[in-house]
């Protein structure tokens, strides 16, 4: 979910409308504002998206100072009116939004109902804010102290913005696990899950750490703890730029994000790569770069397209590091009793930083000892906190909700990291150490070299725009590139697609195989380069409709296929940043071929920090 608010000088609305349209990769199934209008609270919501609730406020008047937003991604309650954030109190003074889960909510509802609380949705944040108004009732504390009293009693994850109609002048906010940040201008305050709606308004902000309390009043922000220990606001300087988070003429931030790869990938090497004099440096990894090398096991907590990155490393520091790595997802990890201590090393890949199953597998990794590494792309996120060391991927924001430019600023970092570990170890080789560091060099160029092919991906995405099923198969590094670009069609266009590791299909998938299925084969010129023609071979046998991803090139598959797309031929272990490509683009044509909604599909969320 995505939460926004506003207190000052200006009106609140227009604020609070934009920077949800900002946060709707957040989640965007209904949305919400509260504003205090003339002493009055006044809600206002709507199933859908943030322009249905546009639509329903379109030509009203209103006048508000103070004000609070929400757009959903529900975990309670189905998405509707009444489900919809803001919600309210028993008595109508207060009201909350809310980005979380509380997982004790149904004891708390019980007592409440048993006080004659009357509740007006299937939420458990409507139960939050009953229960605030209740500990206000029954102590005579302040909002903020009943706030306090609330959240110690809360199990689970939330960032929170209180408003009450009896303070116009009052926002109180706080978290645990869901990120919050608070914008600070000349006599006004700026709420949000993210920077992204701020950042036009001013570039300074604090964000609040777990447990913490913000409390704005009169024009002044004030943080305690749960404890009502005051703490300084730590005030940071925003360096993102406002194009960075606008389509700048590009029709989706997708493909916007897909055409910015040569610049994200070049811009994850900034600083840390120079060929020509052999140069690697990883800044604050630099100092466990011993303990790496040391290791006898490497554990990569992750999920999602993020996980995917993680199974490309896991062939490379085997490969290059000779390390024995797995590659966990961090849901399955974080409940079973895994066997991991202070001899392990842990990486945890995440965009966004904020994931809640990654997050929590790192804490239990952590309460055994393991060290821990972050692989993150937002910067001050909790996971990037919540890490011994890491290495942020400078991919800059990706708003898309389908993950591009993120994987391969990823695949870039653990690149370097798995090369820069073999190096200490004294496992690879000085001339293999300085043609990798040249090649990958040269993969930013590369990359643009596929974007030449966009119009023939353009045609093959019309051909199958309306094929039913996909299989994506690959070998080697290759394989991991097949489950993202299987996920990535999935996401967008909600075709059923699977990956699968090459040969694994003649157990199985195989019999899926007819003329109606489009496969398409990662084919690059490679170690298992003759196993995948094999391959071909029998799915052509069995008349399936194949699409390769070949090396320039390449004349021996093109005869055996139904099409051919071309990437350029580079070092083997840097084949996954280029054969990617042509599956975003794949993915993202057949997308709006098919109508879809590109940049927010169905059902999904940019940022989990539920479990
Ligand atoms: C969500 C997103 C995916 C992402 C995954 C992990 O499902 O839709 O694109 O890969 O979360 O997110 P993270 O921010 O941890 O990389």
């Amino acid at each position: 979910c995505g939460i926004v608010a506003y207190v000052g000088t200006r009106q609140a609305y227009p604020f609070i409308i934009k920077g949800l349209k900002r946060l709707e990769y957040r989640g965007y199934d209904s949305s919400g504002v509260a504003l205090i209008e003339n002493s009055e609270l006044n809600i206002y919501k709507k199933k859908g998206k943030v322009s249905d609730l546009e639509g329903i406020l379109a030509g009203k008047e209103l006048k508000a100072n103070i004000g609070i937003g929400h757009t959903r991604w529900a975990t309670h309650g189905e998405p509707n009116d009444r489900n919809a954030h803001p919600h309210y109190s028993n008595s109508k003074k207060l009201a909350i939004i809310h980005n979380g889960i509380i997982e004790n909510y149904a004891t708390l509802k019980q007592n409440l109902l048993n006080k004659g609380h009357v509740f007006q949705s299937d939420t458990d944040t409507e139960i939050l804010i009953h229960f605030i108004e209740d500990i206000q009732k029954e102590t005579g504390e302040p909002l903020e102290a009943a706030v306090r009293i609330a959240l110690k009693e809360i199990v689970g994850a939330y960032a929170i913005v209180v408003l009450s109609v009896e303070n116009p002048t009052q926002l109180i906010a706080a978290r645990k696990g869901s990120p919050l940040v608070i914008g600070i201008g000349e006599n006004e305050f700026f709420f949000a899950s993210d920077a992204t709606p701020i950042i036009e308004y001013t570039k300074d902000v604090v964000y609040l750490d777990d447990y913490e309390v913000a409390v704005v009043r009169d024009g002044k922000l004030t943080i305690q703890n749960l404890d009502n220990l005051e703490t300084v606001p730590y005030i940071q300087k925003l360096e993102m730029e406002l194009e960075a988070i606008e389509k700048g003429g590009y029709d989706h931030f997708m493909i916007k994000e897909i055409f910015e790869q040569p610049r994200s990938i070049a811009d994850s090497m900034r600083g840390r790569l120079r060929a020509e004099d052999a140069h690697l440096q990883l800044g604050g990894l630099e100092a466990y770069l011993d303990k790496l090398a040391e290791t006898e096991r490497i554990v990569i907590v992750a999920c999602g397209t993020s996980w995917h990155a993680g199974l490309v490393a896991e062939y490379l520091f085997e490969e290059l590091a000779r390390i024995n790595v797995e590659v966990e997802y961090a849901s399955e990890f974080r409940y079973r009793n895994p066997v991991i201590g202070e001899n392990d090393i842990v990486i945890a890949i995440s965009q966004s930083g904020e994931t809640a199953d990654t997050l929590a597998a790192i804490e239990l990794a952590k309460s055994k000892g393991a060290i821990i590494f972050g692989v993150c792309n937002v910067v001050g996120s909790s996971i990037a906190r919540a890490t011994h060391a890491g290495a942020y991927t400078h991919a800059g924001p990706e708003i898309g909700v389908a993950s591009t430019k993120a994987f391969t600023a990823q695949v870039t970092v653990l690149t370097l990291m798995a090369i820069a570990t073999a190096r200490r170890k004294g496992a690879i080789q000085e001339e293999t150490y300085g043609h990798l560091l040249t090649e990958l060099e040269c993969i930013p160029s590369k990359v643009t070299q596929v974007f030449e092919n966009a119009t023939r991906i353009k045609e093959i995405a019309f051909i199958f725009t309306y094929a039913r099923n996909f299989i994506y198969l690959g070998r080697g590094l290759n394989f991991p590139v097949a489950l993202e670009g299987a996920l990535k069609l999935k996401e967008i266009s909600y075709i059923h697609a699977e990956g699968y590791p090459a040969a694994e299909m003649k157990h199985g998938p195989i019999a899926l195989i007819d003329e109606d299925m489009p496969v398409v084969f990662l084919a690059t010129k490679d170690s298992s380069y003759e196993k995948i023609v094999s391959n071909i071979q029998e799915v052509k046998a069995r008349k399936g409709r194949v699409i390769a991803i070949i090396t320039e090139g390449d004349t021996l598959i093109p005869p055996m296929v139904d099409f051919v797309i071309e990437v350029p031929a580079t070092h083997e272990i840097l084949t996954p940043l280029l054969s990617v490509i042509p599956l975003q683009l794949l993915s993202y044509y057949v997308a709006v071929m098919r109508g879809r909604n590109v940049d927010q599909p169905r059902n999904l969320a940019k940022s989990v920090t539920v479990e």
